[in-house]
């Protein structure tokens, strides 16, 4: 395992991602949290997104959260948004990160965007030429890349013709969600492979949910190609409301645990995240499917 990446860039996507799946809890629970996780030593938070209040209540608040948190200097917080109304929104308060997530099965974006794939990319590209304009970033998030909960199998091509379209209109980096859990190792390889042959410069990162447990197999299988940028979540918050079956990201504090033995490094220290996950568990008030968080580091030792 020696050509592992010396260092990956972890992005936590539990204040979004996991508590728009949860039970709405209150802006200072997610303040909480939040803080919490902006002393752990990870550098990139998904702090947010600007969605309609209707389509999610949980991020009703987003603006009040953004402004309740203490923010670290070295964190860089980021935004997701649905639609170019949702970057004004981003911007407007201050975001300079911006993801904009768009399913590459047509289904999935009509459900969750209400939009096909293609008028969402022409609205995409809109919005990557207002949040250049004003010096911001742009990932696009190619979500239901392994698969659609209402389609099945999405084919490769369809996914690499998504990215492949938001990086010729400008997109900062591309993120391959699987929204549903439906990757395993191999189809990472596949993915992850066709986008380095027709993009080798961008930048990727994966956003792997646990759904059928294949989830840091998935990370082990990406590290192996090199790739050194991955979304996970406290406690394995998370899901989708509009995918049916959904579960969790991979547990940031499991995926921690697991690369650190290896050699790589992620600048976050473990027991702060697991302090944050137990935090997690009791805001939202049911116990979370963190594995790390259950049993500590494999270093913990029972008294004899
Ligand atoms: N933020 C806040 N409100 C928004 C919005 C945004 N980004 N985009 C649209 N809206 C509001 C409109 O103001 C309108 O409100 P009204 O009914 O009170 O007038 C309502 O949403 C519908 O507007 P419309 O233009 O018909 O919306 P749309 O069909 O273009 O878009 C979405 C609907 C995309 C906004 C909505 O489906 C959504 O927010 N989806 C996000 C889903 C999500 O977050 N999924 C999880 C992440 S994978
Ligand atoms: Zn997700």
């Amino acid at each position: 395992m020696s050509d592992l990446p010396a260092s990956i860039s972890l992005r936590e996507v539990g204040p979004r991602d996991g508590l728009q799946n949860e039970a709405p809890v209150s802006t200072e629970a997610k303040v909480e949290l939040l803080d919490a996780l902006s002393a752990t030593g990870v550098r990139r938070i998904e702090a947010v997104s600007f969605v309609s209040p209707k389509a999610i209540p949980q991020m009703a608040d987003a603006d009040e959260v953004w402004a309740g948190i203490a923010r670290n200097a070295d964190v860089r917080y980021s935004a997701l948004v649905p639609n170019l109304r949702g970057a004004h929104r981003a911007l407007g308060a201050g975001f300079r990160d911006i993801e904009v997530v768009v399913s590459a099965s047509d289904t999935h974006n009509r459900r969750n965007i209400n939009r096909t794939t293609d008028q969402s990319l022409d609205e995409i590209a809109e919005l990557i030429t207002l949040a250049h304009g004003m010096d911001a970033r742009v990932q696009v998030i190619v979500a239901t890349a392994w698969g659609c909960p209402y389609e099945g199998d999405v084919p490769v091509e369809r996914v690499l013709a998504v990215a492949g379209r938001a990086v010729r209109d400008g997109a900062d980096g591309i993120a391959f969600g699987d929204t549903t859990g439906m990757a395993t190792p191999s189809r990472v390889t596949q993915l992850v492979g066709g986008l380095r042959m027709a993009h080798p410069d961008v930048s990727v990162n994966l956003h792997f949910h646990n759904t059928r447990g294949t989830g840091l197999a998935n990370v082990l299988a990406a590290l192996q190609l090199g790739v050194d940028d991955f979304d996970a979540s406290v406690g394995g918050l998370g899901g989708c409301p509009y995918a049916p079956g959904a579960s969790g990201n991979v547990a940031t504090e499991e995926l921690i645990h697991m690369v650190e033995d290896m050699g790589v490094e992620t600048g976050v220290d473990l027991d702060a995240m697991i302090e944050a996950a137990a935090t997690a568990e009791r805001i939202v008030g049911r116990t979370l499917p963190s594995q790390v968080l259950r049993a500590g580091p494999r270093t913990r030792t029972t008294p004899t």
